[in-house]
């Protein structure tokens, strides 16, 4: 008995400890000016203490960073030069061995402390922030919802069929953002569209359930390392589940309008009939493209009295469908445990690492 008190006791002590730190850390500690010298730009003269990403933000710099600084879906990756203290054991999980000899960290949980020099992928120089209005909002499940987003006069977007935007969350006291991909062709560059299922109590979410037609937003984009492969020999298959419906909806519309002879499959994954997403949408694409495999299946149809189509996990349905011949290219998004179920599938089908892009979410 006296061992665990002894136990909680020091347990308490050590929280309280860490505790403190953290608020001496952040109100007392004075790190003075520090200079952050990124690729071969001037360096840039800060008060210590910030974080990196926040850093970035600040100047005009929008890497990737899904979680919005959380340090949970590891996107911030950056090479730090010189400086930078210790890679932090929040960081470990999303950094491999050869990566943490590179220099390789997350942006978010490095405090600027002294001068650094850090590198990030040129690539992400590019990317820009918009402002938009919501243009249109509607329901399309019970939880998701289509909003329409029209950029300022004069401004436009350029993203490759599957990529995302970081949408910036306001009023949170701190810089939120949240990614969603686009789910309009890129050859929609003044008006993009996202679909957003509700989390209850998410910020991000119920920030976008919430916003009206005429409200302002913000975004940075676009991101993401999807890529489509344009001969005309190569099948795609895409794969989708909740909300990962709006990168297959843009990829499949992308096709329809450039190359509407491609053999596509789109195989989408819900629970029951009130979750199906753009199905009349498609049906309509695939009596105007030459050889388009539409493939809809529900999870619990139980719940869906009158549903006469494929039942079970869409990585079944992918199994029933998908041959072993020809060459194929594969995109997928969704839930983890689909992506996971669909990419042995998909190995089993002779598919390699290389062929098969996802997002998991
Ligand atoms: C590349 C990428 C693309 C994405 N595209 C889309 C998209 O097109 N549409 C879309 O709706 N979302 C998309 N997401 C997810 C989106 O970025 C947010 O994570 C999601 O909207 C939840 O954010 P939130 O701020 O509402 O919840 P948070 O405030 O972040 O979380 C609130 C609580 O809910 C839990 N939670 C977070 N996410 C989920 C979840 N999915 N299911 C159940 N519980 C959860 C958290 O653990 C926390 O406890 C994408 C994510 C990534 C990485
Ligand atoms: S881990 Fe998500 S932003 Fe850094």
């Amino acid at each position: 008995m006296i061992y665990i008190q002894a136990i909680v006791v020091l347990g308490g002590l050590g929280g309280t400890l860490a505790v403190l730190l953290l608020i001496a850390d952040r109100f007392l500690a004075n790190y003075g000016p520090c200079k952050v010298a990124i690729n071969d730009r001037d360096p840039i003269e800060i008060e210590g203490g910030r974080k990196l990403l926040e850093v970035f933000y600040d100047n005009a710099i929008f890497i990737p960073s899904a979680c919005g600084g959380q340090g949970t879906c590891g996107f911030c990756k950056i090479t730090v030069k010189d400086g930078g203290g210790p890679v932090l054991p929040t960081e470990l999980p999303y950094l491999t061995t050869e990566e943490v000899e590179a220099g390789t960290r997350l942006a978010c949980q490095v405090k600027v402390r002294e001068d650094v020099v850090v590198h990030v992928k040129e690539e992400y120089l590019n990317v820009k922030e918009f402002k938009a209005v919501i243009s249109s909002a509607r329901m399309i499940t019970h939880d998701t919802r289509e909003l329409r987003l029209k950029l300022t006069e004069g401004e436009e977007i350029d993203y490759r069929p599957g990529q995302y935007v970081q949408v910036f969350v306001p009023d949170t006291g701190e810089t939120t953002f949240r990614a969603y991909s686009v789910a309009s062709a890129p050859s929609s560059k003044t008006e993009i569209e996202l679909l957003v299922r509700l989390v209850p109590g998410g910020l991000g979410s119920t920030y976008l359930h919430n916003i009206r037609v005429g409200d302002g937003i913000t975004f940075t984009g676009a991101y993401g390392e999807f890529e489509l492969d344009m001969s005309e020999d190569t099948e795609l298959v895409c794969v989708g589940g909740g909300c990962g419906m709006a990168p297959m909806r843009s990829i499949l519309r992308h096709i329809h309008e450039v190359a509407p002879t491609r053999t596509c499959r789109l195989f989408f994954g819900a629970r029951t009939t009130d979750d199906i997403m753009y199905m009349n949408e498609f049906q309509a694409l695939a009596g105007e493209m030459k050889a388009f495999g539409l493939h809809y299946a529900l999870s619990e149809p139980a719940q869906s009295p009158g549903w006469d189509g494929e039942t079970g996990f869409i990585h079944e349905s992918v199994e029933r469908h998908l041959g072993t011949e020809g060459r194929r290219q594969a995109f997928l998004c969704g839930p983890p445990q689909m992506v996971e179920a669909t990419m042995r599938v998909l190995h089993d089908r002779g598919l390699t690492r290389d062929q098969i892009f996802y997002d998991e979410f």
